[in-house]
């Protein structure tokens, strides 16, 4: 049997077993009457992780934030946002809806500055314009890609909000993660601002949950709403453990993920594509070509990479030996088709190492692995391919860009896959 990982978001991540045995021996009771002693415990204790005077327990991160923009505004009132927020995109015009107000998207990919944020401020008193009552900061941000917002500018940020009399609220559903992206408590990254709601059902994996927090008084304007929008619920306990549980085991594994990071003045920035486009744009010389077309066919050739890397998965998760055999043929037409478009080379726009380069270095380096497995054949008949693969593995970037001990624990994963593949290692082996 193999266990597939499902990297469409964190949010498929399932309650472990032991999470599952925390949520049945919950102590519970009625949380309408406060009587919920673990929901008691959660919003006690993730209040004061968060600094904040008190918290409520909200079934989902998207009712948490609506609950904060009824709070924190009025109807008619203006909201400024980062352009993709949550809020716009992803809650179904839910502040139109439920709180009446209009959102104001600024900045670029997740983030703004205190400048861009003063410039876009509508006061209020103002015969046209609609107020800006709440600034709204998502961090990380989801839609660009899980992107850190940098904590010295949402603290400039809030402090021009302060002086102007706007309130502030973060989606802090993956707090966690820039916790632990940036080195800093969550409460230092919630310090600014007036209310912050926290997510536990994604990296966390809890089945559900999520927390309001902020002051005594907010809260308990928050509790009214929070039971109009239909969310005040019973034995919530159950889900309570689950958070709790995940806030005791699986904090310190948010760590060990692998997400690629760059740093860029203290500011991270996630995932090798995104980083690879960073870099593309600030520094020369730059990886992508200028040309439009030529760009736009290295973009196809980039993702042709990626489906190659999903092909390789395929391969060495194979359970048969025929599944394994149609998925070595399947990768074998596919470098075919790279074949016939290389030039001569060494690189594939020829001399230049390009994001092309980049993408194909590590899908060649697992062939390196599968090459002390068993001659399998995938490159036979593609001379250009062989020569590509070799310009890049001596290049010493490629070969410094993994631990030395990449090969063996390569070989070590492969053997526990319990795949056709580790079949036939471990047959190899007797
Ligand atoms: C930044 C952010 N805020 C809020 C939410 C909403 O959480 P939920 O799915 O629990 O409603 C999400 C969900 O992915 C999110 O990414």
């Amino acid at each position: 049997m193999t266990t597939p990982i499902d990297l469409r978001s964190d949010t498929v991540t399932l309650p472990s077993p032991e999470m599952r045995a925390a949520m049945a021996a919950a102590p519970v009771g009625d949380d309408q009457y406060g009587e919920d002693p673990t929901t008691n415990r959660l919003q006690e204790e993730v209040a004061a992780l968060l600094g904040k005077e008190a918290a409520l327990w909200m079934p989902s991160g998207t009712m948490a934030n609506q609950v904060a923009l009824r709070v924190l505004t009025r109807p008619g009132d203006d909201v400024i946002v980062s352009r993709e927020s949550h809020a716009v995109w992803h809650e179904t015009g839910g502040s139109a809806a439920n709180a009446g107000v209009q959102l104001t998207e600024i900045g670029a990919r997740g983030v703004f500055s205190a400048a861009e944020f003063v410039a876009a401020v509508k006061p209020r008193d103002h015969g046209i314009y609609p107020p800006t009552t709440l600034v709204e900061i998502e961090n990380t941000h989801n839609r660009a890609g899980g992107v850190v917002f940098a904590q010295d500018e949402a603290e400039r940020i809030c402090a021009a909000a302060r002086e102007r009399g706007i309130a502030r609220f973060l989606d802090g559903a993956r707090i966690w993660n820039a916790a632990v992206a940036t080195g800093l408590g969550v409460d230092r990254l919630a310090a600014p601002f007036d209310m912050v709601a926290v997510s536990f059902s994604k990296g966390l994996g809890a089945p559900g949950g999520s927390l309001l927090a902020g002051s005594r008084d907010l809260i308990a304007r928050a509790l009214r709403h929070r039971r109009m929008l239909g969310g005040a619920m019973r034995q919530v306990g159950i889900f309570a453990a689950a958070a709790l549980h995940g806030i005791e085991h699986h904090l310190a594994g948010l760590a060990e993920d692998q997400t690629p990071v760059l740093l860029v003045h203290g500011t991270p920035i996630f995932e090798s594509a995104v980083i690879c486009e960073y870099l593309d744009e600030c520094f020369i010389p730059r990886l992508h070509p200028t040309d439009a077309l030529t760009r736009a066919r290295h973009r196809s050739w980039i993702e042709f990479g990626s489906q190659l890397l999903n092909g390789i998965g395929a391969f060495y998760s194979a359970p048969d030996a025929a599944r394994l055999e149609a998925e070595r043929v399947a990768l074998a037409a596919r470098f075919a088709q790279v074949e016939a478009v290389l030039g001569a080379g060494p690189f594939f726009a020829g001399s230049a190492f390009s994001i092309v380069d980049a993408t194909f270095a590590p899908v060649f380096r697992y062939f390196d692995v599968f090459d002390r497995i068993a001659d399998f054949g995938i490159f036979e008949g593609l001379p250009r391919v062989c020569a590509w693969r070799k310009a890049l593995a001596s290049r010493p970037s490629v070969r410094r860009a993994v631990d030395p001990r990449y090969p063996e624990l390569l070989i070590g994963f492969l053997e526990r896959r319990g795949s056709a593949l580790s079949q036939r290692m471990a047959a190899a082996v007797a």
